[in-house]
């Protein structure tokens, strides 16, 4: 594997730690130390580590055994589940992955509109091959993309405007994820929403992170309804998982029944051991209240580092909504990348670093950019140590950060 790596977002100097377990919220590293885990495996660790009911779920159905090739008796259940929290999903197909999904739910809306622009938005992540930080990565799907600046309604409403003869999407997450949890405004939202009506656009909603926000995902808690929805991570129980749905009339092209039917294929689609895990997390484990009550505890989390900062005077801000968090080493309010002075990147990044490896020594982890994505079994106690480790970050590293 080139740099013994095989997921880039898993890789920081000088060098990652290798994990042997996971227990509720505790990950112990192949050398036998032990750490509260606030990265929550990029968001799809939402259930803890080794959850009862999920192992419970994988071992039942592992039983019948696992490539059977047909239906299985989780799937339709599954898919009944997510439609319940998300009726914006009339019809959905499951696939592996949420760059998968969203490489379906691209290709659904180009075809149906016959169009072939895609806007997506500067520091928008919807999966390996598309990632639009500073323009774009070399690797990026070729396809022909409008990259609009996020939250800036005016100038997205002018791009609409100026490319809508060929614009068959606008593919936006609600809350911009690896660009450090920057949510949304949702009047940026409605004015997409709207200019996606009015030219016949699909409104693409990537709640691959976002889902969890509410039990409803952030469609449900802003009462903003896109066209289509692409959903991944935790969706799966821990499993590679990915999905693709929204209105009848594009979806129902799916229908293999159909003389003109799209064929969507994939062998994994409905792998027995990811329907049956997630089957049993969304019903079983993240009720509304589960939701809630997590959401509450990132917030706490998250106003409890702003007061630290505050109190400090530090450059330090926490941005982000519910179980997600994002820590930015700059001071005042962070809603764009673009708010992030570029010059000062190289300092950023050092202090960054200097953060990741500083809580890691108190048996804290988190994702070297500074990303939490919380999960269930974090309890009250590991936030407050979280709040006291950072008071001491603060305290003892002021120097460097000034
Ligand atoms: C918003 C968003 N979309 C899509 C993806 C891609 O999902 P996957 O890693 O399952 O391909 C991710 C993964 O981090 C994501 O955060």
């Amino acid at each position: 594997m080139p740099g013994g790596n095989t997921r880039t977002v898993l890789h920081y100097d000088p060098f990652p730690l290798t994990w042997a377990r996971g227990d509720g919220a505790v990950l112990e590293d192949i050398d036998g130390h032990r750490y509260v885990d606030f990265l929550g495996e990029h968001s799809a660790g939402l259930y803890g580590h080794s959850n009862p009911i999920i192992l419970d779920a994988i071992r039942t159905a592992l039983a019948d055994g696992i490539v059977l090739g047909g239906p299985n008796r989780y799937e339709a259940d599954l898919a009944a589940a997510l439609q319940q929290r998300f009726p914006s999903l009339q019809l959905l197909r499951f696939c592996n992955s949420g760059t998968e999904a969203n490489l379906f739910a691209i290709q659904t809306a180009r075809t149906a509109t016959k169009r072939n622009k895609v806007m997506v938005f500067d520091g928008g992540y919807h999966g390996g091959v598309f990632y639009f930080r500073q323009g774009g990565i070399p690797i990026n799907l070729p396809l022909d993309w409008v990259i609009a600046p996020y939250n800036d309604t005016e100038r997205a409403l002018e791009l609409i405007r100026q490319h809508r003869e060929d614009l068959a999407a606008i593919l936006i997450e609600p809350m911009l994820g690896s660009a450090g949890c920057l949510p949304a405004d949702p009047a940026f939202l409605l004015a997409l929403r709207q200019a996606a009506t009015e030219n016949d656009v699909i409104l693409i909603f990537d709640e691959v992170m976002t889902s969890r926000l509410s039990s409803g995902g952030l469609q449900g808690a802003l009462g903003i309804t896109p066209d289509m929805t692409t959903l991944g991570k935790y969706l799966g129980g821990g499993l590679s998982f990915g999905a693709f749905g929204g209105r009848r009339d594009l979806m129902q092209r799916f229908d293999p029944e159909r003389a003109d039917a799209w064929p969507h294929a994939g062998t994994f689609n409905n792998n027995v051991l990811s329907m049956a895990a997630g089957l049993a997390g969304l019903t079983q484990i993240y009720t509304s209240d589960a939701a809630a009550t997590l959401n509450a505890k990132g917030d706490r989390l998250r106003d409890g580092i702003n007061a630290i900062a505050k109190r400090h005077g530090a450059a330090l801000t926490a941005t982000g909504r519910g179980s997600f968090i994002g820590l930015h080493f700059c001071a005042g309010s962070v809603t764009r990348p673009q708010d992030l002075d570029p010059s000062e990147e190289p300092k950023r990044k050092m202090l960054h670093k200097l953060m990741h490896l500083d809580f890691i020594a108190d048996g804290l982890y988190m994702a070297r950019r500074g990303y939490l994505a919380l999960m269930l079994p974090i309890d009250d106690a590991e936030i407050d140590h979280f709040l006291g480790v950072t008071e001491e970050f603060l305290s003892s590293r002021g120097q460097v950060m000034a």
